[in-house]
């Protein structure tokens, strides 16, 4: 009511003077973007302030409010706050940080080297060597050798230990696989807290955009869930139904999948932000009326295709790796002998696979659990990826309008894509050595990264500029001059 028969203007100065020094944000030369937060930090708080006080206070404010006195009695209403009231918090900005973008690459990057540790662990058998799922205390690992050997206990009346290792296994082999399981849970547990911990401060201090602040709250649930989802898969790998006859004790390859996937949604989610905030941060933004021109938009399509294409291959190749299909059919491109391409039928849809007594399932239980169908398909959908982005690449070529930095991307997916493959060949020919084939999952990522970034940069800033300017509409500063432009540098953000 109060707050309705005063002008805009004042309402601005008002709010600031319930809750800051007169001088930080009454000067007219203050930034623009410093008046908005500080518009944006003290509105929720005035009606509270206001319905509190004594009458007498209020028609002083009312005072203020028609532009009265305005710096003097700003510095006494200051003075005259109650005691009590905690300490305002910092202006929060209306927009994202340059900071929080450089925090979101290199937490993307922590994820790339954790993908790496865990493409090692299961190389290198080491996931099930911890038998037990402790969140906190499981980041101390055994001191003693009374702690070593307990351990080691355990891990002996694991399926895999009692199917596949032979009894003579030392406190040191055991010790060495032990050593990646734990890294790699260290490391999952480090991505949370560099992850977590400044996302709940950013989110507190109002210091980015709803609009990342949902982002970030979503990236974090799926790293929590992602350290479920860790525990689900290596629980599939100590059922003591593994130690049947005919079973092999490792983990589902459902599950490994899930884990891989999530893993490559986190990061594909992480540095996607990070790109737009930076982007939305560049200095001048000369090809984003270029980028919003519709010849490119197929382009554009194009890429969020090549990128879903790239994701699809990689997900079928965490099958090949869960149901070892990358230790048979060591030859490319023949697959089932001289001039065969693929092997016969028969092989390729088994109905040792099918479950249901009327074959029902035949064809997705081979699609999923078959490792003949599985190395096949995922020859196909590298194949298919590697051509679709040479075409992409050719395209680029043919674009006169595509700005340079997009160009350069499409050079590096070219680039990525022929080493991946050349990685994914070589890995099958040599039956699966650990350095190979650890270089073609970090390949696998470093080629999305590729799209990625090719993405971000056929992306006009339109969608970051509105959300921005959302902000600042909530901020109260609409219509004043030096409103956001489009295009240029925003002063004082
Ligand atoms: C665009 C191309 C490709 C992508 C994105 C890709 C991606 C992947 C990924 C993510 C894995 C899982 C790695 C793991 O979980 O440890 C994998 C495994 C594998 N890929 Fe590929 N791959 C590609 C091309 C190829 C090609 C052309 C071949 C050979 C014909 C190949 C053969 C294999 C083999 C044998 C494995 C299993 C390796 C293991 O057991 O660790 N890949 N691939």
């Amino acid at each position: 009511m109060f707050r309705s028969s005063i002008c805009a203007s004042c309402r601005l100065s008002l709010r600031s003077t319930v809750r800051r020094p007169a001088t930080t944000f009454l000067s007219a030369s203050a930034p623009l973007a410093h008046r908005a937060n500080i518009a944006f930090t003290t509105q929720a708080t005035f009606s509270r302030f206001n319905s509190t006080r004594p009458t007498s206070q209020n028609d002083l404010i009312t005072k203020l409010a028609h532009g009265l006195l305005v710096r003097r009695a700003a510095s006494t209403a200051s003075a005259e706050a109650p005691p009590a009231e905690a300490p305002s918090p910092p202006p929060s900005p209306p927009v994202n940080s340059k900071a929080t973008g450089y925090w979101l690459l290199f937490s993307a990057s922590l994820v790339f080297g954790i993908v790496v540790i865990g493409g090692l662990t299961r190389l290198t058998e080491s996931g099930l060597s911890i038998t037990e799922w402790k969140p906190v205390t499981g980041t101390i690992p055994p001191l003693t050798h009374a702690e070593w050997e307990t351990e080691f206990a355990k891990y002996k009346n694991s399926p895999e230990y009692k199917v596949l290792r032979s009894e003579d296994m030392t406190l040191a082999e055991f010790q060495y696989i032990f050593g990646f399981e734990w890294a790699h849970r260290v490391w999952g547990r480090a991505i949370g807290l560099v992850f977590v911990v400044p996302t709940l401060y950013l989110i507190a201090r109002r210091r980015v955009t709803p609009r990342i602040a949902k982002r970030l709250l979503g990236i974090g649930a799926l790293i929590g869930f992602q350290g479920f989802i860790g525990w689900w898969m290596v629980a599939s790998g100590l059922k003591d139904e593994l130690l049947e006859e005919g079973k092999h004790p490792r983990v589902s390859q459902y599950r490994l999948a899930t884990h891989l996937g999530t893993a490559f949604l986190v990061y594909v989610a992480m540095l996607n932000t990070g790109l737009e905030i930076l982007k939305s941060h560049a200095k001048s933004l000369p090809s984003n009326e270029l980028l919003s021109k519709p010849e490119l938009r197929p382009f554009r399509r194009y890429t969020h295709f090549l990128m879903a294409l790239v994701f699809l291959t990689a997900l079928s190749g965490a099958f090949v790796a869960g149901l070892d299909a990358g230790m048979i059919y060591n030859e490319f491109p023949t697959m089932g002998g001289p001039g065969r391409l693929a092997p016969p039928l028969s092989d390729l849809f088994s109905s040792d696979y099918a479950t249901s007594p009327d074959h029902s399932d035949l064809y997705w239980r081979n699609f999923l659990e078959n490792p003949v169908l599985v190395q096949l398909d995922h020859r196909i959908l590298a194949t298919t990826t590697f051509f679709a982005t040479l075409a992409l690449w050719i395209y680029s070529k043919r674009l006169p309008l595509l700005p340079l930095p997009a160009k350069r991307a499409a050079d590096a997916c070219m680039a990525l894509v022929t080493m991946q493959v050349a990685l994914g060949i070589s890995t099958l020919l040599m039956c699966v050595p650990i350095p190979l084939a650890a270089a073609h999952q970090a390949g696998s990522l470093a080629l999305l990264t590729g799209t990625l970034v090719l993405g971000s940069r056929v992306q006009p800033v339109r969608r970051a500029i509105a959300s921005q300017n959302k902000a600042m509409k909530a901020a109260g500063v609409v219509g004043l001059a030096g409103m956001y432009v489009p295009g240029r540098r925003i002063e004082g953000l």
